[in-house]
């Protein structure tokens, strides 16, 4: 069976309960799946810069067993330089991969791809539209932290609009009950009518807000993120961004965790790494974890 993974809305909350359930065997028992790939070889196709996402997947592939044909800048180094278009590009590797790893600039993409792969596509992050597997891992690390991603109270803060990670998280989100959110960011970065008005549809109280003060400290999760410089427009320019430092995260109680998708720039200050609440590292590598969990489930033999 051909499954790809295209947007988080297609994974149901006991299929992604079954996938952090393999998580943590994986992660307690590495060597019992040092073999699952052996036969199978995977391409990782990026036409967008990634630190983690890229290399959490080629260390999950590689610590499967299973070999990685990659591209890191397909925009400036594979044949797309020549006009290959991607669905040309797609009908080709997948004839030397058993599955393609897509990140690409444009929201479409993803889909482009499945609609002419004969092998399964995994989403990357596609533009400002969606980044399905850092949803997982972000689920993953408050599932292990809170035991449960319902019935808890978090900030979404930072870029908002063009957040790609936000956009994924709050699908999953606003189908997960008793959930209340506070979207901390500039006006010009608040989150897109579409994902409020998913929220509202749910019963999902969301609270726009620009200031930290007009937040409630008994608050479960803070998501920050960071400012998509690379898909402002020029109006934008002049924003002033939401910057987490000791006194902002001290507003909140010991028992509040932080998680931010990194890569970090200004927005949380570099003094906040050593705060037990500061999980941003420890949801990175849990992200190679998962992403050994996901593999196995659609490659595993
Ligand atoms: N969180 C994330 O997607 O990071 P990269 O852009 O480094 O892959």
């Amino acid at each position: 069976m051909m499954e790809h993974v295209l947007s988080i809305d297609s994974f149901s909350t006991e299929d992604l309960l079954a996938l952090f359930r393999l998580t943590d065997r994986i992660k307690h028992y590495p060597d019992r799946y040092r073999e699952v790939l052996s036969s199978k070889v995977v391409a990782t196709l990026f036409y967008e810069p990634s630190t983690r996402t890229r290399l959490s997947f080629e260390a999950a592939i590689q610590r499967l067993g299973g070999h990685v044909i990659s591209t890191e800048n397909a925009r400036e180094l594979s044949s797309a330089v020549k006009g290959e278009n991607l669905r040309d590009t797609i009908r080709v590797v997948h004839g030397y991969a058993d599955a393609i790893i897509l990140r690409h600039y444009e929201n479409e993409a993803a889909d482009i791809a499945a609609s002419v792969a004969d092998v399964p596509i995994i989403n990357a992050g596609s533009g400002s539209n969606e980044h399905p597997t850092q949803a997982m891992l972000d689920l993953y690390t408050i599932y292990s932290h809170k035991g449960r991603w319902n019935q808890l109270s978090y900030v979404l803060s930072g870029d908002l609009r063009y957040g790609r990670t936000v956009h994924s998280l709050v699908k999953k989100l606003s189908e997960s009950p008793n959930v209340t959110i506070y979207g901390l960011s500039h006006p010009a970065f608040r989150l897109p009518e579409e994902y409020i008005a998913l929220l509202h549809k749910n019963n999902i109280p969301y609270h726009a807000c620009s200031r930290i003060e007009e937040i409630p400290s008994d608050i479960d999760v803070i998501y920050h993120t960071r400012t998509q410089l690379e898909r402002m427009e020029d109006s934008d320019e002049s924003v002033q961004e939401i910057i987490i430092d000791l006194q902002a995260l001290n507003h909140f109680r010991a028992e509040t965790i932080l998680l931010h998708p990194l890569p970090r720039n200004r927005e949380i200050a570099t003094e906040v790494d050593q705060d037990p609440r500061a999980l941003y590292f420890a949801q990175s590598k849990n992200g190679m974890y998962v992403r050994m969990a996901l593999l196995t489930t659609l490659l595993g033999e």
